[in-house]
């Protein structure tokens, strides 16, 4: 038997795409970018969770001399959202970067790492609901999911135990 996944995602030129307040919330992941503490690898990210309330919490990457110890953007998002806002559902997230390194390097459009993917997906199951993401590149593109689950097909969670 062989099983075929798929998903669909939107490619947007720009933020004038986004509906709702998700032009808000790409602006403000833009501001978490410059928040972000990463003098070793010099690739500032930020993201910025929409929670039902209206609110949205903001986190970036916040780095360590002792490398493995540093955290990802998305999850200094998703544990602040979860330690400030419990009963919160989170409805999107938005993730930017910029690579002081490089000014030059502006075209990828940011995806998380594997990590922050399981992070997501724990969250969407906790809430029992689906998680719209938004990813960017400096230069202005933007990449829009329904479904943050998406990211991370056949994945570990408490389904398991
Ligand atoms: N990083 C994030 O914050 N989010 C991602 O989705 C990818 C990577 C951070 C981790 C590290 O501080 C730097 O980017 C380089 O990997």
């Amino acid at each position: 038997m062989k099983i075929q996944l798929s998903f669909e995602y939107q490619i947007f030129e720009n933020d004038q795409q986004l509906v709702g307040n998700l032009q808000k919330l790409l602006k403000a992941s833009k501001e978490a970018v410059s928040l972000s503490y990463a003098p070793y690898s010099k690739f500032h990210v930020g993201a910025a969770l929409l929670l039902s309330n209206g609110e949205i919490v903001k986190g970036s990457n916040q780095e360590n001399a002792s490398f493995p110890a540093g955290i990802c953007a998305e999850r200094v998002a998703l544990s602040t959202a979860s330690s400030i806002y419990p009963k919160e559902k989170i409805l999107a997230v938005a993730i930017s970067y910029h690579n002081s390194a490089d000014d030059s390097s502006t075209e990828n459009i940011l995806s998380p790492c594997g990590i922050c993917r399981q992070s997501l997906l724990e969250a969407t199951q906790r809430q029992q609901s689906h998680i719209e993401v938004i990813l960017s590149n400096p230069a202005g593109k933007i990449i829009y999911l329904q479904n943050a689950d998406n990211l991370l097909p056949l994945a570990f969670s408490s389904d398991h135990f």
